[in-house]
C-alpha cells in the first residue's frame, strides 16, 4: 500500500471524517510511537494518522519519539507525510492565523535521537537535506489552500527549536537574523528521518501565536488555544481536500 500519512500536532490528534478501519501496533525496534498508526478512509481514499504528542496529548516536543513514529508510519505503508505543526511567527506575514508551507529549515535543537544511520552501519550514511521537503507534496498542499482561499505563504524558513519553553525575545532576534521565518518545536529531527527512510515529506504550518517579544505583552496558553481551536478546523478541511484531490 502506498498512503499518505498525517502526522498531527497540537490541536490535531484526531480527524474527524476518517473512517477507522484499522490501527497497527506503535512497537518499533526504536521503542514505541506515540501513537498506534489509525488507518482508514477520507474521501474514499487510504490515509494513514498518527498523534505526534500522544492520545491524549501528553508527550512534549523533546520527549516525542520521532524514530519511532516515522518508521511505524513507513511500515504501516506510508511513502508521504503531510506533518501538521503549530508555530509562532517571526516574520510579518506570518501573522496569527496564517498558514506556511515551508521549503527549508534551520535546526536548533539538541539532544534528540536524529538519525537511523548509527548502529550496525554497513557503510557511513549521510542523506542529501539541501531541500528538506518534498517540492511535490509542497505545492499540493500550497495547491489546496489557494484553492480554499486559505491566508497562506508557499515560501517559510521553519526554525527547529528544542523547547518546551518558548523562546526569549533574543532568541527570536537571532533566528530572525539567521532567515527563519517561523518558529516551531517539533519540525525536526522529523523532516531528516523522513528523507532518511525516503518518505516525501512536507509541512502544513499554522502560526498560533506572534513569536517572543514579536507581538503585544506575554505569550498566554489560552491565546494560543484558542487560535488553534480554529486554525485546526481549518487545517482538518486542507487534508480532507487534499486527500480527496
Ligand atoms: N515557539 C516555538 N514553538 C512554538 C511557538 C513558539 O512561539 N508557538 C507554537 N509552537
Amino acid at each position: 500500500m502506498n498512503a499518505l500519512a498525517i502526522i498531527g500536532g497540537s490541536g490535531l490528534t484526531r480527524l474527524p471524517g476518517f473512517q477507522i478501519t484499522g490501527e497497527s501496533s506503535a512497537d518499533t525496534p526504536y521503542g514505541p510511537a506515540s501513537t498506534p498508526v489509525v488507518k482508514g478512509l477520507m474521501s474514499g481514499r487510504e490515509l494513514l494518522f498518527l498523534a505526534r504528542h500522544g492520545d491524549p496529548h501528553r508527550i512534549p516536543p523533546h520527549r516525542v519519539n520521532y524514530r519511532a513514529n516515522l518508521w511505524a508510519l513507513k511500515q504501516a505503508g506510508a511513502d508521504a507525510v503531510l506533518a501538521v505543526n503549530a508555530v509562532g511567527g517571526i516574520h510579518p506575514a506570518m501573522g496569527v492565523g496564517h498558514f506556511c508551507v515551508p521549503h527549508q529549515l534551520v535546526d536548533y535543537t539538541w539532544g534528540r535521537s536524529s538519525t537511523f544511520f548509527e548502529d550496525d552501519l554497513q557503510q557511513v550514511t549521510h542523506i542529501d537535506f539541501t531541500h528538506p521537503y518534498d517540492e511535490g507534496l509542497r505545492q499540493r498542499v500550497i495547491g489546496v489552500l489557494a484553492r480554499l482561499g486559505m491566508a497562506h505563504s508557499a515560501y517559510g524558513v521553519y526554525g527547529a527549536t528544542q523547547g518546551p519553553r518558548l523562546e526569549t525575545a533574543a532568541e527570536i532576534s537571532l533566528l530572525e537574523r539567521d532567515g527563519c521565518d517561523i518558529v516551531g518545536m517539533t519540525g525536526m529531527p522529523e523532516a531528516a528521518l523522513a528523507r532518511e527512510l525516503d518518505l516525501a515529506y512536507a509541512s502544513l504550518s499554522l502560526v498560533v501565536n506572534p513569536a517572543a517579544g514579536k507581538g503585544q505583552g506575554l505569550i498566554t496558553m489560552e491565546a494560543i488555544e484558542q487560535v488553534m481551536q480554529q486554525g485546526m478546523a481549518q487545517a482538518r478541511t486542507v487534508i480532507s481536500q487534499l486527500v480527496a484531490a
